[in-house]
């Protein structure tokens, strides 16, 4: 499938272009975003958010997220903009945070799962800003992996995953962030997290646990998620290296994804120092896991503090523990 190279720092209008007319068309255009890549499609046309669906393998009753170039357009798919969602909006956009309220009738079921609600968010990539706002229309985009593999963080991973299925793919080198938004239900007076993600418990005031503190069931957590085809092992903090040497001595292939090299006998898959190098690198890694063929990885947790619990929660879920 057709790949266009846009560069971020001065994206070519005529490549956008391009890629908007694609989007306006019905078509399927692999967007990157500071996130992870999605896999965008025009959000109020059932028929092409039907192919994303498809195209992935997904579950229908698992919903997308909409994205948008203007939180002015939050209330293009949102019903109901709740004073707690535009405040977070006008903190937190463009950036890794969606936010769910009550979707306007006008937006397929398809789109929400079936959900009388609808996820949304404004990606803080000028690329993908720059594609929307020329598509002139609200964008649909799920990571762009087949359904139950790690996100993809590069334009490679999508081609990998889905190949002739998207129509256009939109190449702007790897996400900054990584690990994807935190998707947080914005309808009521309190934000309640769905799902852990880029802009932190932290930064949005929650405590751990409390009243608002549990990921409350969002139809995408409830799926096994982000699995490579060899299994994940999870080392405790500063353990990566003596777990995989254990794992080595007992003749199986181990692979290492730690903040430190890998000792003799391992394959070395990746060295991420840290926990934003670890949310930036983790999908990554799993994948090149795959490729370098061991039978398992091991991979040294983070402390889940900050961005750490959005990389472990991904993790747990790639290990087929939560
Ligand atoms: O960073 C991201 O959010 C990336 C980039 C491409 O924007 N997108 C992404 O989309 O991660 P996806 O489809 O892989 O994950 C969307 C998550 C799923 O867990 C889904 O169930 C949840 O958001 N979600 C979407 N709409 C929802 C809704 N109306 N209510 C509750 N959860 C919803
Ligand atoms: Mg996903």
């Amino acid at each position: 499938m057709p790949v266009v190279r846009i560069d971020p720092a001065a994206p070519d209008l005529a490549a956008v272009a391009r890629a908007a007319a694609v989007l306006r068309a019905g078509g399927l255009v692999a967007l990157p975003t500071e996130t992870v890549y999605g896999l965008g499609a025009a959000a109020l046309d059932a028929a092409a958010v039907r192919r994303v669906f498809a195209a992935k393998g997904r579950p229908p009753d698992n919903p997308l997220i909409v994205h948008v170039a203007d939180a002015g357009d939050l209330d293009a798919v949102a019903s109901d903009v709740t004073p707690l969602a535009a405040a977070l909006v006008a903190r937190w956009w463009p950036g890794p945070l969606t936010v769910v309220l009550d979707a306007r009738e006008d937006v397929p079921r398809v789109t929400t799962g079936g959900l009388a609600t609808v996820a949304v968010r404004m990606p803080a990539h000028p690329v993908a800003l720059a594609v929307i706002a020329a598509a002139g229309v609200p964008v649909a985009a799920p990571s762009a992996n087949r359904s139950g593999r790690p996100s993809p963080t590069t334009a490679a991973h999508v081609v990998a995953d889905l190949g002739d299925a998207v129509d256009l793919v939109v190449d702007a080198g790897p996400c900054a962030l990584g690990v994807e938004s935190t998707v947080l239900d914005a309808r009521g007076t309190a934000p309640i997290i769905l799902r852990e993600g880029g802009v932190t418990r932290e930064e949005l005031g929650l405590a751990a646990g409390g009243p608002s503190g549990d990921v409350a069931a969002s139809p995408g957590t409830r799926l096994a998620h982000y699995q490579p085809t060899c299994r994940v092992v999870i080392a405790p903090v500063g353990a990566g290296v003596a777990l995989a040497a254990v794992q080595a001595a007992a003749g199986q292939r181990v692979g290492l994804v730690a903040p430190v090299p890998a000792p003799p006998g391992v394959v070395e898959v990746a060295v991420l120092p840290g926990s934003d190098a670890l949310a930036a690198g983790l999908y990554g890694a799993l994948r090149d896991a795959e490729t370098a063929d061991v039978d398992v990885v091991v991979v040294e947790a983070v402390p889940e503090v900050g961005i750490g619990r959005a990389v472990m929660d991904r993790l747990r879920r790639a290990a087929g523990r939560s």
